[in-house]
């Protein structure tokens, strides 16, 4: 058992803390946001995240999660000090540390014993040491700072902690290294290992899986996109590469590029991060540009199809950058929405769980149903933005009887091409064939 304290309730503070006293550590939860610690006090989760309002509950009852606003009490018995503060990116591209930097200075005035103070935030190469400078800056008292990166997929968060493919651990000083492997001993499985290095590399590690991943995604986005000009069919392609065991079937499905909170923040930071560096990351300059075109695939589509959208009328199936979460930030379905209203078209959302997000940035923009089918009234097509389980079996009956013409674009890929063309619509997807309705 161990004492951790964990600056920073936002998600990957809450899942890192939940996770820990989940396997039998105290965990005492700093925020300044006095409102949402008063909420978490009272077990309210406040972001969706399967099978985490479980752990919450459960470890809240037995009292080994805790919340407050007060560094100082919430460090004081703690022998470990997890950062897990917002990074987020300045105007161009580079994470901002003010609250890391911050909050070590706070450290440095508050310590009167030796401490394990973790970076769990993703920060550019070199921030360890800035830390470490900044709290040295304020104390002699002996600390180790540790780069701990998270590797944790949003709708998959509990799962990826509790189960890591592997936990990387940035730190040189020993002490710290039998205090992190003590505390990580009970996630680590055969084949599944804890990677000991430097601060530096391990800082680098997340930037790079992160980036390597979109990378993949973005490449194989080119591909789909090359298979619609000469007329093959991304589908066997993908199947014929990801069979190659060097390359994996994971990460290779083509769509409307890549979104939320990691990869479109991690991969411009990297690039920055070379810039800053004169190192020229030709490679993620392209990835970036690519998925920024990728974002509006699907207006290109729309286009073609109708000419002029002004007064059409467009029913979106899907909001949120990825299915499981409510998390709208760097959505491609934004991106489209934006294009569609710019050019005088209507929009008629459905989203199951990234409703509310979406009204608060867009308000009336465009509307909302509260149900899939609903969206369809009087619409000229379905255009599907998200693979949410809910839209993969529909009732084509409905969509035909309610939509104006029988006209799918679908950004994702949800349906087979040998099923849809039982179906009698228009679809159009992504680096496949396009399907005319039988007449
Ligand atoms: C990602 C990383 O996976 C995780 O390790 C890191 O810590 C945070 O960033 P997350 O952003 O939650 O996690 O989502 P992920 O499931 O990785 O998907 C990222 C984006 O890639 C989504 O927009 C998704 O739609 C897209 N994607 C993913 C594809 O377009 N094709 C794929 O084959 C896989």
């Amino acid at each position: 058992m161990k004492n951790i304290a964990v600056i920073g309730t936002g998600y990957v503070g809450l899942v890192t803390g939940t996770c820990f006293a989940e396997t039998g550590n105290n965990v005492i939860c700093v925020d300044i946001d006095k409102e949402k610690v008063e909420r978490l006090k009272n077990g309210e989760v406040p972001i969706y995240e399967p099978h985490l309002d479980v752990l919450f509950e459960r470890n809240i009852k037995q009292k080994r999660l805790q919340f407050t606003t007060d560094l100082a009490s919430a460090i004081k018995d703690a022998e470990i000090i997890f950062l897990a503060l917002p990074t987020p990116p300045g105007e161009d591209g580079s994470a901002d540390l003010s609250y890391v930097l911050g909050v070590a200075k706070d450290l440095g005035k508050l310590i009167t014993e030796y401490k394990v103070i973790i970076d769990k935030s993703t920060v550019p190469v070199g921030t360890a040491d800035k830390v470490t400078a900044a709290i040295k800056a304020e104390t002699d008292v002996p600390f180790a700072v540790v780069s701990n990166p998270e590797f944790l997929r949003e709708g998959y968060a509990v799962d990826d902690f509790m189960n890591p493919d592997r936990v990387i651990i940035g730190t040189e000083d020993e002490k710290a290294k039998i205090v992190m492997k003590e505390l990580y001993q009970p996630f680590i499985r055969d084949g599944h290992p804890l990677i000991f290095m430097d601060e530096k590399s391990a800082e680098l590690t997340k930037y790079a899986a992160n980036a390597f991943l979109a990378t993949k995604i973005t490449f194989m986005n080119e591909v789909a996109n090359f298979c619609e000009i000469v007329g093959a069919d991304v589908d066997k392609v993908r199947e014929g590469m990801g069979s190659d065991t060097r390359i994996g079937h994971r990460f290779l499905y083509p769509g409307i590029g890549f979104g939320g909170s990691c990869f479109p923040k991690d991969v411009s930071a990297l690039m920055k991060s070379g810039l800053d560096n004169n190192f020229d990351f030709s490679i993620i300059d392209a990835v970036l540009n690519v998925n920024k075109k990728q974002r509006i695939k699907l207006l290109d589509k729309i286009l073609d199809y109708f000419g002029d959208i002004k007064g059409k009328k467009f029913a979106l199936w899907g909001l949120s950058f990825k299915p499981d979460t409510d998390d709208i930030r760097e959505a491609p379905a934004l991106y489209l929405i934006d294009e569609l209203i710019n050019r005088g078209a209507e929009v008629v959302a459905f989203d199951p769980e990234g409703m509310d997000n979406v009204k608060k940035l867009l308000g009336d923009k465009i509307s909302y149903v509260e149900n899939q089918y609903d969206a369809l009234d009087g619409a000229d097509a379905l255009l599907i933005a998200t693979e949410w389980s809910v839209f993969k079996n529909p009732d084509f009956n409905l969509i035909k009887s309610k939509l104006n013409s029988p006209v799918i674009f679908d950004g994702r890929n949800i349906f087979n091409l040998s099923d849809i063309q039982e179906k009698g619509v228009y679809y159009s997807s992504i680096g496949r064939q396009t399907i005319l309705p039988k007449v």
